[in-house]
């Protein structure tokens, strides 16, 4: 079998247990990886000055495949999303997350199987914001007032949404050819075009343009984020590839996750032309960090995304095997799932892991 150099970002919080259980589960699979180690987040700011250091880009861009847990992004203040700086530095411009009913998992649905593209570039993260009462806000109030588009209030802070046609073309493009690799039906392309005509209306435009240019086997159609949001709760089987700007795709990964069982579930690949980052949608979860409470099947669904991409495409069906005999079976799952028999206790991150490796 092929050995694979991988780097892993451990991240932070339930990170470094979701990361040694799907270490475990990898290696029990037989796949064939060598883990270079690097490092990221709150906890090397210190020493580097920067919670992403320059060494860490360059281990992925001589590897060019890594898998990351969560890393935990202070509110408000502080440095930026790690994870935003990771997507841009690395141009990872598609954020996929296939999102698949578990028997057992206690989703509130048996029948969904979709899959969320997310552009990962612009939209409201592209970071360029403007602190309340700064220099640079009061003048962008200014300006904008004398162009006549509009009042601002002066004690707003600002934060700017662009959405290009480059990054458009390009997201849908690849929900396009990705709902064709999988021999998928229907992109479905969700937007507010309806009041941001510049942005999300620009948006729609383009996937419309696409879907015309790629008139064929793929269906295409296209929702109102709010409307979509109720079409989802009411019946997700609807979807099938759907692509999103940014923020949306963001949110919708979460409530996708929410139907099928939750955040411990839900895998995700950020992949660019040269390189691919897998990561679950979850974040570091610091309510049960360090108490062996994580769920790690997310993790564990990601790196069964990064061993199909690394052509190990047996070890990640036989870890996907395994991950649902144990959720059929019901008696060793942790406690965010919410089926779980309260008779019998939570089982732990690392009870749970080893039920994998056992199923294997
Ligand atoms: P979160 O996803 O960490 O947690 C939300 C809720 O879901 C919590 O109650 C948590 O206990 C639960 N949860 C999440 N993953 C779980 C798992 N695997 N097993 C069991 N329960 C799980 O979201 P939150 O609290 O908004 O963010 C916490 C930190 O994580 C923040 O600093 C945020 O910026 C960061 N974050 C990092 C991400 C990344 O590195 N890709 C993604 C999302 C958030």
């Amino acid at each position: 079998m092929t050995r694979h150099a991988v780097v892993l970002i451990p991240g932070d919080g339930i990170g470094l247990e979701t990361s040694a259980a799907m270490q475990d589960v990898v290696a029990a699979s037989g796949a064939q990886i060598d883990w270079e180690i690097a490092k990221a987040g709150a906890a090397v700011m210190e020493e580097y000055g920067t919670p992403l250091p320059d060494e860490t880009i360059q281990m992925i861009k001589d590897r060019k495949v890594a898998i990351k847990g969560p890393i935990t992004t202070p509110v408000g203040t502080g440095f930026r999303s790690v994870n935003v700086a990771l997507r841009k530095e690395l141009k990872l411009y598609a954020n996929l997350r296939p999102v698949i009913s578990i028997p057992g998992a206690g989703g509130r649905y048996t029948d969904v199987d979709l899959v969320i593209v997310r552009e990962n570039t612009e939209d409201l993260y592209a970071g360029i914001e403007f602190e309340e009462g700064s220099e640079e806000a009061l003048e962008l109030i200014d300006f904008i007032r004398e162009r006549g588009k509009g009042d601002i209030a002066k004690d707003s802070g600002i934060s700017i949404k662009p959405i290009s046609v480059t990054a458009t073309r390009n997201i849908v493009e690849f929900a396009f050819d990705y709902a064709k690799a999988q021999g998928r039906k229907l992109v479905t392309c969700v937007h507010k075009a309806n009041i941001m005509k510049h942005s999300d209306g620009l948006f729609l435009k383009v996937a419309r343009e696409v879907a015309e240019e790629r008139a064929g086997a793929i269906e295409f159609n296209d929702r109102i984020v709010d409307a979509f949001c109720m079409n989802m709760v009411m019946d997700p089987s609807q979807f099938d590839v759907i692509v999103f700007p940014n923020l949306y795709g963001d949110i919708a990964s979460d409530l996708a996750a929410g139907l099928v069982g939750g955040l411990g579930l839900a895998p995700g690949a950020n992949i660019g032309a040269d390189y691919a980052v897998f990561e679950a949608v979850h974040g570091s979860a610091p309510d049960i960090a360090g108490k062996n409470l994580a769920n790690p099947t997310a993790q564990i669904l990601s790196a069964c995304m990064m061993l199909d991409h690394l052509g190990e495409q047996d070890c990640a069906r036989r870890i996907r095997e395994a991950i649902k005999k144990v959720y059929a079976a019901g008696t060793c799952l942790t406690g965010d799932i919410r089926t779980r028999d309260r008779s019998v206790a939570p089982a732990s991150c690392t009870e749970f892991t080893k039920a994998i490796i056992d199923a294997l």
